[in-house]
């Protein structure tokens, strides 16, 4: 199937505290904010317009600790306060009869049963709208707040394979149909048609059975964002939704045929897999508006933002080394998130500084900065180019706002064009992702 044939899948990219992806974008006209960022309204405001959009999810990125070992971090609120999403999901579902909502957990701080029975309780209390962003982390500050070490890269893959063996297991304990409310034989649920696991593992053992019952959806659906060899294998396995990492319009189409061929490999239709680019696309009327809030958002932060904003992925504070520095210099003392620093090697090897101001906005690509028209036009080309299957959106501004800009403008333009479908077709996440 060629990409143009295809519509395009939406994702929101958010995580429950002020900045999500822009560095500094909480700085807004104090008379343009209507809610705060902590307040209920500012949520279900974001939820309820992104179903507007007919957007298939909510995606909430998260940790265990925001970047709050860090006290510039905290200064500057970024992903700090952090607030534990899973608790908002049930009430943003309240308010929406079909968006999705993905929520991120760590099979390196997280035990599978305790795992299990969140993500299958959630797909009940959200009628079966819920996903799971499958992270195995990265940074060893959250492993200090559970007092758990972080193991090396490719254990925490490896760890990883055999969790979703414990999950699976898990899930699939409880027949679908055992769960019987016979009142006549007062018979609640079939205990032959629920099971133990005694699992027991290299790393992890559980004995199950699951104490909750299938929800709509059997299990929720698999999310996931590896970048590297143990992390891309990983996602051609499990994952249903595949959120990529940046990089030029050739790597991204190598990376998405390669994924495609490893699904394939297991035996699964490479287009089950939902590969999506983050983007936080600067929309305004005019393509001068356009320009001058992209300057203005971008503008904001400054280089003792930017260094602090480094010190996660990089695992060590950068604010001492001269920013002149090439990129290559430092690469080697790199212990975090590698790829977007070893991409950067290879592209340009830029300074220290150029690099940390690239960074302003996570979602990587300021591309895609004008009209309805112009960015409609840059993600038609993109998913042409790289045979993705949607976007994710960050938002680059106070995300109520920017999501309605988004949902009001960018999204008919690409409904006029047959790219985003006009409402939703089913009511659980993974009928509109996949059906
Ligand atoms: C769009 C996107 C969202 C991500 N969300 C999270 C997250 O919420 N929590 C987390 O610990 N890591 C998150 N990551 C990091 C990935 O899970 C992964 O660790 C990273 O892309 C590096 O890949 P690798 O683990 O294969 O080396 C995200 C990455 C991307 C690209």
């Amino acid at each position: 199937m060629s990409a143009s044939s295809r519509q395009m899948h939406l994702n929101a990219f958010v995580l429950y505290c002020p900045a999500p992806v822009t560095r500094l974008s909480w700085v807004y006209p104090k008379d343009k904010v209507r809610h705060q960022w902590w307040e209920m309204g500012y949520w279900e405001e974001i939820a309820t317009t992104l179903e507007r959009g007919s957007f298939d999810a909510l995606f909430f990125a998260d940790n265990m600790g925001g970047y709050g070992s860090d006290a510039d971090s905290i200064k500057f609120g970024m992903h700090f306060p952090l607030l534990d999403p899973a608790m908002l999901v049930p009430r943003l579902a309240a308010k929406t009869e079909y968006l999705g909502f993905v929520v991120t957990m760590s099979t390196t701080f997280v035990a599978p049963y305790h795992l299990a029975r969140s993500m299958q309780t959630l797909d009940h209390v959200t009628e079966g709208r819920i996903g799971w962003n499958i992270v195995t982390s990265t940074n060893p500050h959250e492993g200090d707040n559970l007092d758990i070490e972080l193991p090396a890269h490719d254990e925490r893959y490896e760890r990883a394979h055999e969790y979703m063996e414990v999950v699976y297991a898990l899930w699939d304990s409880f027949e679908p149909d055992a769960m019987v409310m016979d009142h006549d034989n007062r018979i609640m649920t079939n205990p032959d048609k629920v099971h133990r696991i005694d699992f027991k593992g290299k790393w992890h053992a559980s004995a199950g059975p699951l104490s909750v019952m299938p929800g709509p959806q059997g299990r929720p659906v698999l999310a996931q964002a590896g970048a590297s060899e143990a992390g891309v294998s990983f996602a051609a396995k499990h994952a249903e939704m595949v959120f990529a990492p940046a990089g030029s319009d050739q790597q991204r189409r190598e990376m998405v045929a390669d994924l495609r061929t490893r699904a394939s490999d297991q035996g699964r239709n490479p287009y089950d897999l939902k590969i999506m680019f983050t983007h936080g696309p600067i929309v305004a009327d005019s393509t001068a508006e356009a320009a001058a809030l992209q300057e203005e958002i971008l503008g904001r932060p400054g280089y003792d933002a930017d260094i602090a904003a480094l010190r996660p992925p990089a695992g060590f504070d950068l604010s001492d080394l001269d920013p002149q520095t090439q990129l290559s210099e430092i690469l080697p003392r790199v212990t975090g998130m590698r790829g977007p620093f070893e991409k950067a090697v290879e592209d340009d090897d830029p300074t220290l500084a150029e690099f940390a101001s690239r960074f302003r906005n996570l979602a990587a690509d300021s591309r895609f900065v004008g009209t309805p028209s112009d960015v409609a036009d840059e993600f038609e080309a993109l998913q042409d180019a790289t045979d993705c299957d949607g976007f994710q959106f960050a938002p680059t501004y106070y995300p109520p706002d920017c999501y309605a800009t988004i949902v009001d403008h960018l999204v008919p333009e690409l409904q006029r064009r047959g790219r985003v479908r006009r409402g939703y077709t089913g009511p659980t996440l993974r009928e509109n992702l996949l059906g």
